[in-house]
């Protein structure tokens, strides 16, 4: 006789609930009104009493329902999947597919209207979980931490890529439901322990360690699944301080943060400090940036407590709290910590708010070996490196019409980060020669005979705008 959770994928598979199958049946104005929190075009899109419809309202939209054919009700009410009241089902979870294919299990949602959240609620995967699932390094690990794992899901992103992983979360609950995530979608052998910080993994060693972590700062620690109760952004910090004690050598760290924004202090010197103390190489890009009142506006709407009698009070309560701190923002981003084993570590923070080209973690291999590798060479060695156009860049000249010579000209990363760099003639000159055959000074030489530049000149300035270049991920050195 097959697991009641093997049964229960089975069946689930079979009635089309998967990504593509719901987004099908929910169509784009249903979808799209659900994200806003409201479920009428969602319970039309879901009337017809059929299999599929049914586990929708199920599991997705939190409706009772009357059990369709072949769902082993009683032993899935004792996995804690759902409880049966009469002739009809509650769902006591949130059982969504995933992207990877797999399910994940988080507590139900709260919509407007609906009690208040527990403390230890469990919450599901979304925008945050997969922005960091696309980030993280695609490179084939031996062992892997997901700190604060959840309902789970990351480490549905990295079990075709990892040996062993290790998931932690301070909430006994998250594991309990992050162990039915897995079951569901066939994956074994996570080693789940409970614990805060790196306290369950302590004296071990990983190749990478992921994590999206309680990053939210409020004045006080009300819903674990958020806020770490740390003040300020100390649990993001505390996290970058403490992981490369734990990376095996050429290790990385990959988690998305949030940070403060005080009076007086340029945002990049507090988060470069924190990646500057840890000695290895780091990379840290702030994706977006709210004022105190968007902030709190936001996370207050997450658990669902616009138009309660508390809200006021909540709201006024952090805002004040943001005030006496200094606070003028908040930051939120990525952080990438990489054990290169270099004695002159490199540090780069930087503000990217732009579209990137999905996933990024590929991508990040590189700039983090890019940065790494610029910053480290000489001005000879560059010279006699042997340097490629990245896959992806293209040039754009802007003039007035009919000038000979274009007033701007533009190299641009189709792939990536999508970065835009203007670039004088030499610059792009390269860029239509560099594909990895010959060093860098002979082609310096031949771009001066066409230019008239001084070849001594050009080979005296060229390494410095291209070191830029390069960790901005516009050339590779070529190391074949
Ligand atoms: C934002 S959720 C992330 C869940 C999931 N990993 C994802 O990507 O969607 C943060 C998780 O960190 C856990 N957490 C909170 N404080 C923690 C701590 N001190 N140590 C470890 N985990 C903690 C929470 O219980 C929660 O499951």
């Amino acid at each position: 006789m097959k697991d009641p959770l093997d049964r229960l994928r089975d069946l689930l598979l079979e009635t089309g609930y998967t990504i593509d199958g719901v987004r099908e049946r929910l169509g784009d104005v249903a979808a799209t009104a659900l994200s806003r929190e409201e479920l009428v075009p969602a319970l039309r899109a879901t009337r017809d009493g059929d299999p599929l419809g049914t586990l929708i309202r199920l599991w997705w939209l939190g409706i009772p329902v009357e059990p369709p054919p072949g769902l082993p009700v009683a032993e899935l009410a004792a996995a804690g999947l759902l409880t049966a009241n009469g002739d009809r089902i509650v769902a006591a979870v949130h059982l969504q597919p995933w992207e990877t294919g797999g399910y994940v299990v988080s507590d139900r949602k709260v919509r407007p209207g609906d009690p208040t959240l527990r403390a230890d609620h469990v919450v599901g995967a979304g925008g945050a979980s997969a922005n960091l699932a696309q980030l993280v390094s695609r490179r084939p690990v031996q062992r892997v931490l997901d700190l604060g794992t959840g309902c789970g899901v990351q480490v549905l992103h990295l079990v075709d890529r990892a040996e062993e992983i290790v998931a932690t979360d301070v909430n006994p609950r998250a594991l309990e439901l992050a162990r039915l995530s897995w079951a569901l979608s066939g994956v074994e052998g996570v080693d789940a322990r409970v614990g805060s910080l790196f306290e369950p993994v302590e004296g071990e060693r990983f190749d990478l360690i992921v994590s999206n972590p309680p990053f939210v700062i409020s004045p006080r620690g009300r819903f674990t699944y958020r806020e770490s109760g740390l003040r300020g952004d100390d649990f993001c910090r505390d996290l970058v301080r403490q992981a490369p004690g734990l990376l095996n050598p050429g290790g990385t760290c990959q988690l998305l943060a949030n940070w403060l924004h005080i009076e007086g202090e340029d945002w990049r010197d507090r988060v470069g400090g924190w990646l500057t103390e840890t000695g290895r190489d780091g990379w840290a890009v702030q994706r977006d940036v709210q004022d105190p009142a968007e902030y709190v506006e936001l996370w207050l709407r997450d658990a669902a407590e616009q138009g309660t009698p508390r809200y006021r009070e909540l709201y006024d309560d952090w805002l004040g709290w943001f005030e006496a701190e200094n606070v003028t923002g908040v930051g939120f981003g990525w952080i990438t910590l990489h054990d290169s084993g270099s004695l002159d570590p490199v540090v780069r923070v930087e503000e990217y708010g732009g579209r990137v080209e999905l996933p990024v973690g590929g991508y990040v291999d590189e700039v983090l070996g890019s940065i790494g590798r610029a910053h480290r060479m000489t001005d000879a060695e560059l010279l006699a490196a042997r340097l490629r156009l990245a896959r992806g860049v293209v040039e754009e000249r802007i003039g007035s019409p009919g000038a000979e010579d274009p007033t701007t000209i533009m190299l641009r990363q189709t792939r990536g980060l999508g970065r835009a760099a203007r670039v004088g003639t030499v610059e792009a000159a390269l860029a239509g020669v560099c594909d990895g055959d010959y060093p860098l000074a002979p082609l310096l030489s031949a771009i001066a005979d066409l230019t008239g530049d001084d070849p001594g000149d050009l080979l005296s300035k060229a390494p410095e705008s291209l070191r830029t270049l390069i960790a901005e991920g516009f050339f590779h050195i070529s190391t074949g």
